[in-house]
């Protein structure tokens, strides 16, 4: 199954022009000026200055999105739907031909048996950790003297892991090479330092204290040891909290955080001076490896992986992109390197990933090794996150965040001069920089990092990667690539009934491989006639299946005609299973449940898209990872990086609503199927009408699209956007200097291609003006022909406002104006004015309002209420006409209608808290309706910080403070705490609240055996990743406080030092 061996590419030269152009097969982006990024989904930010796409799940842009339903395919399949259900049930179900189909037909899905994994992290450590033959000699040269030398150094070393033997093997090895005398004493200083070192660092006080003491007079004493023992008990409350369960004077536990800090030291030290990797683990504590099996039941690496990791580039600290394809272990390697620039290197890391859902999921995931191995994991995403980030002295930080909330934790850092304490930024899905708003984000925060940080190392990682020659140009980058595959994944293509493969020996890329086995009725060939009853059967309920579909509409349409032609004997399959799903979603829902869900589910089906809450998202999610569920129709809020069990992924038509599907979407959604520890085989079909064929068989045989820069594209959000960050943040002063940097991003390296007409240097010159213009900076233009373009740049207080707020550059003037407009008349007697002025502008592009309703919610408001629409432009007659249907002569601006309207959802979901009644009663979905309340919050966040540098509009500050908090926690105040632990929502806070787990503490301290028995449907797996993600923020803001109490308990510098200083001679 492995594909061709490994393919070192060095870092490529520019690329000449003739050879880029036989590249880039396909056009590039046209230019685009505004964007309102439609459908996109959001979340809060209160505490972040950043409003845009934070929790966007879907990654083709806009298909899954409210005015998705829209479209002509929707419209098709509501006919379709309608056209199923005036079909009487009675007749299939009496028909023996249906009920054949029924029955699965697995003759052609063989199961592999997964092969048992091969153990080879041994003390010896062939493979993987170092050279086998390396490994060997350090124990054949190591002689008897040394080994006993170790033996009497410290009573520890009866412990010691094999990685610190090792090391103490390979500093003998030198010794004896260069035929030194053996440096016992200096070895057994470095480990009593380690040692001093770790003890200091878990009772970071007892030197402090020491200090403290051996410097103060005894009459202060007696003050500052009441003061100190307040911040010792302080400590030793919170510490005690974070380590909950662990006896605090457990020796072995002592003993092993001794081992595991000693181990850190020696692998610090083997990494600072060796170019050759001879720790246990690349460098790491042996406890790494051990928390892998533990953790992910990963026992040896993949061969790429180890060649990757012990890369001379890597070694070199260059930055890399490595390229493999879906499922093939990517992040494994990413992870490591994290660890080693956490644990060895001592620095922070950022981890950027594409959306809030993964992000949080990575963050469940590594708090179990950030507990182990005592570094912090803060979560950046939604409305998550602290800017500038607290410095901490004790512990490294892997802070994981969106796209969004990255680039805002860069520019703080920037600001506050503190980027290069970031060592490492890794980016998962890099090909998303070609992706719109979120990609021109994405390339500001790699620009910006290696502008100005020449020591943050860079590392990038996608399966569907093209021109990596461009991106490698980029980010100065090595490049590194395999065609490795744990699982085979099989491609086919339905044509009619037959069943093809694909093939690139092939003449046409396809070979025919079988006929589909089916037999169907007249009504059901009429139903299904492309199959898909049949194709699923082959496969569930015993395996997963998942069914992509253009639009949402689509998945529900799909999801319920199957059920409708299944066998019944397809609910008996864990019955009760799904019986308490459908309860549980019943309570999220607070009583009520989707129609289509109530149908489906006991047969095992769902469908899953952007119109469902994230609550019900990740019950749906589990239910199916679990194989309660078995098959889920989907949009492409399942594409990318997700790790669910899909034995067989169909794609029902190679359309995203009503675009051809492109090939990296299409690579990225088959890529699903057969995923490494979950399945042992995968396959995927495209089922294709016959007036696609020939467009199918370019999509087969056809590259993966290139990746283009999006800053151009995004102009205001994107190229505005940046040029006047780099002058607010200081990073360039002039047109020169901009100049410079922009030759230094993505665009820059592209832009011969992308904008023919004009040079790089017109183009900054333009937006710049631009900026001028519209009052966010001040300066001079000097003309083309004058050479000397150094004169200064600065950023007016709109500007600074614009770029603290995040707000894209489209909307700061309209921002403006409806904030001064507030000062003359706002009106307070209820939030729905400032509501008004937090919604978010880029979202009334796709609303449109049902007037009866509009005028419905209108007339409930109070008096005072409805002159808020007059205030902001909207009238009563106005309403009033559009709900009867009158025709209106007056011009009117719809975005202020639309924004009115919006804000009345918002109204109404803060006076509810129940998405499900507002989403009824506005006739929107509830994905919607949360999305709208999530963009909102951000925006907020937004708006507050754009309030905060404009002096006129302080008066904004206290009020929008205590909106953007009640649009974020729209839920009862006391699940706050508990909610704020990465990936426990509503829902699971309120069954953990009713079950006594009121705190952050509670949580923290709790046994996740309790929790399994007293929450209901909850997995050991989940509890122990809730508990462990609630130590770990426990741990956080408990390091948090000890590092203010630090900070105000130290003793200031005595001012008369100063004096004696300047008057002595
Ligand atoms: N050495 C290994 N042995 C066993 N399983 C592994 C190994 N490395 C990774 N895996 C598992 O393989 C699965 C897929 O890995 P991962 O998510 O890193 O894939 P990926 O390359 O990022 O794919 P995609 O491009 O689709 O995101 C994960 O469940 C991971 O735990
Ligand atoms: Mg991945």
């Amino acid at each position: 199954m492995e594909g061709s061996g490994p393919v070192v590419r060095r870092k490529s030269r520019p690329v000449s022009a003739r050879k880029r152009s036989r590249d880039r097969a396909r056009s590039p982006p046209a230019r685009k000026r505004a964007s309102p990024g439609a459908g996109q989904e959001l979340q809060p930010a209160p505490a972040s200055p950043e409003y845009n796409n934070d929790s966007e799940e879907d990654m083709f842009g806009d298909y899954d999105s409210f005015s998705g339903n829209d479209s002509l395919l929707a419209q098709v399949d509501n006919m379709e739907q309608e056209c199923i259900q005036s079909i009487d049930m009675t007749s299939y179900t009496k028909n023996k031909e249906d009920q054949a189909v029924s029955e699965p037909m697995f003759e052609d899905l063989q199961l592999q048996n997964a092969k048992s994994m091969e153990l080879v992290f041994s003390a010896a450590g062939n493979g993987t950790g170092f050279k086998t033959e390396e490994g060997s000699n350090f124990w054949r040269t190591t002689n008897e003297q040394e080994n006993r030398a170790l033996d009497s150094g410290d009573c520890i070393s009866e412990e010691l892991p094999s990685s610190q033997l090792l090391y103490f093997q390979e500093m003998s090895k030198t010794s004896v090479d260069s035929r030194k005398p053996s440096d016992t004493k200096e070895r057994g200083k470095d480990m009593n330092f380690c040692l001093d070192k770790m003890l200091n660092q878990s009772c970071p006080h007892n030197a402090e204290h020491n200090k403290i003491n051996n410097v103060l007079s005894p009459s202060t004493t007696s003050s500052l040891s009441k003061r100190q023992s307040l911040k010792d008990h302080l400590k030793n409350t919170m510490t005690g909290n974070a380590k909950a369960q662990t006896p605090q004077f457990s020796r072995t536990k002592q003993l092993k955080e001794a081992v595991l800090s000693e181990e850190i030291c020696v692998a610090k030290k083997t990494i600072e001076t060796s170019s050759v990797d001879i720790g246990p683990f690349y460098g790491l504590p042996s406890k790494v490896k051990d928390l892998l099996v533990r953790f992910r039941g990963i026992e040896k690496l993949y061969e790429w992986q180890h060649t990757c990791l012990t890369l001379e580039s890597l070694q070199q600290r260059k930055n890399l992109i490595y390229s493999l394809p879906t499922s093939g272990g990517k992040t494994l390697v990413a992870e490591i390197l994290i660890l080693q620039e956490l644990l060895c290197r001592q620095k922070d890391v950022l981890m950027v990933l594409p959306y809030v859902a993964i992000v949080q999921e990575k963050v469940w995931a590594l708090s179990s090794f950030g507990i182990e191995l005592g570094f912090l994991i803060e979560e950046y995403a939604g409305s998550k996150g602290r800017f500038p980030p607290i410095k901490r002295r004790m512990k490294k930080s892997l802070y994981i965040a969106t796209i969004e909330k990255g680039h805002s934790l860069v520019n703080s850092l920037i600001e506050t001069g503190r980027v290069s304490d970031l060592g490492l930024v890794v980016v998962d899905e890099l090909h998303m920089l070609g992706e719109g708003s979120r990609g021109a984000t994405l390339e500001m925060i790699l620009a910006k990092i290696l502008y100005t940080s020449k020591t943050t190392q860079i590392i990038g990682m996608s399966a569907t990667l093209n021109n990596v020659g461009d991106l490698q140009q980029f980010l100065q980058a090595e490049y590194y690539t395999n065609n490795f595959r744990p699982v085979e994944l099989k491609e086919y293509v339905k044509i009619r009934d037959g069943i093809y493969e694909v093939d690139d020996k092939a003449e046409n890329g396809l070979t025919f491989s079988r006929l589909l086995n089916f037999k169907y009725s007249s009504n059901l060939q009429k139903m299904d006639p492309d199959h898909l009853i049949a194709l699923v059967a082959e496969v569930i309920p015993n395996y997963s299946c998942l069914v992509f579909c253009p639009t949402k509409k689509n998945c529900e349409n799909v999801a319920e005609m199957i059920c409708k032609y299944l066998n019944k004997e397809y609910r008996n399959h864990r019955e009760n299973e799904k019986h308490d799903l459908i309860k549980e979603l019943k309570n999220i829902g607070k009583g009520h449940l989707c129609p289509v869900l109530k149908r489906t589910i006991p047969f095992g089906i769902a469908y899953h898209h952007s119109g469902l809450t994230s609550d019900e998202r990740k019950h749906i999610e589990e239910a199916y990872s679990a194989g309660v569920l078995c098959l889920l129709t989907c949009t492409s809020t399942l594409a990318a990086g997700v790790n669910l069990p899909a034995r067989r992924v169909i794609l029902r038509a190679p359309y995203i609503a009503t675009e051809f599907l492109k090939k990296n979407q299409y690579k990225q959604m088959i890529g699903r199927a057969g995923r490494a520890g979950i399945d042992s085989a995968g396959e995927s079909i495209l089922i294709v009408q016959e007036k696609d064929k020939n467009l199918v068989r370019d999509l087969i045989n056809s590259p993966l699209e290139n990746c283009y820069s999006s800053l151009f594209v995004e102009y205001t959000k994107g190229l505005q956007g940046l040029l006047l960050s780099l002058v607010g943040l200081k990073i360039a002063r002039n047109p020169e200097e901009i100049y410079h940097f922009m030759c230094s991003t993505l665009f820059g390296v592209q832009q011969q291609f992308l904008s023919k007409e004009k040079s790089l240097s017109d183009i900054t010159r333009e937006a710049l003006e631009c900026l001028i213009e519209k009052g966010l900076l001040k300066g001079k233009m000097i003309s083309k022909k004058e050479q000397k373009s150094q004169s200064n740049l600065e950023i007016t207080q709109l500007g600074q406002a614009t770029y603290k707020g995040s707000i894209d550059l489209a909307y700061c003037d309209a921002l403006y104006r409806d904030l001064k407009k507030g000062l003359q008349g706002l009106v307070l007697e209820s939030c729905l004015h400032l509501l008004y002025l937090t919604t978010p502008y880029d979202m009334t592009y796709h609303c449109n309002p049902d007037w009866m309703i509009y005028f419905r919610q209108f007339s409930h408001l109070s008096s005072v209420e409805q002159k808020v629409a007059a205030t902001v432009g909207v009238s009563e007659s106005f309403i009033t006409k559009k709900a009867s249907g009158q025709a209106i002569k007056k011009d009117v601006d719809n975005s202020v209608v639309n924004r009115l309207y919006l804000s009345f959802v918002l109204y109404d979901l803060l006076k509810e808290t129940n998405i499900w009644n507002v989403s009824e009663k506005f006739n929107m979905s509830r994905g919607y309706v949360q999305n709208l309340l999530n963009s909102a919050a951000s925006f907020s966040s937004c708006v507050l910080h754009f309030c905060e540098e404009m002096e006129e509009f302080w008066v904004y500050k206290a009020l929008l403070t205590e909106l953007t908090k009640r649009l974020t926690y729209c839920v009862k105040a006391e699940l706050i705490p508990l909610m704020e632990v990465a990936g426990v929502l509503e829902s699971r806070a309120k069954q953990l609240y009713d079950s006594g787990y009121k705190t952050l503490a509670h949580l923290a301290n709790a046994n996740p055996e309790t929790l399994v028995k007293m929450i209901e449907h909850l997995s050991r797996r989940q509890a122990r990743q809730i508990v462990s993600s609630a130590k770990m923020l426990l741990s956080e803001k408990a390091e948090a406080l000890q590092e203010e109490v630090e900070e105000l308990l130290k003793v200031p510098k005595d001012p008369s030092e100063d004096i004696i200083l300047i008057t002595l001679p």
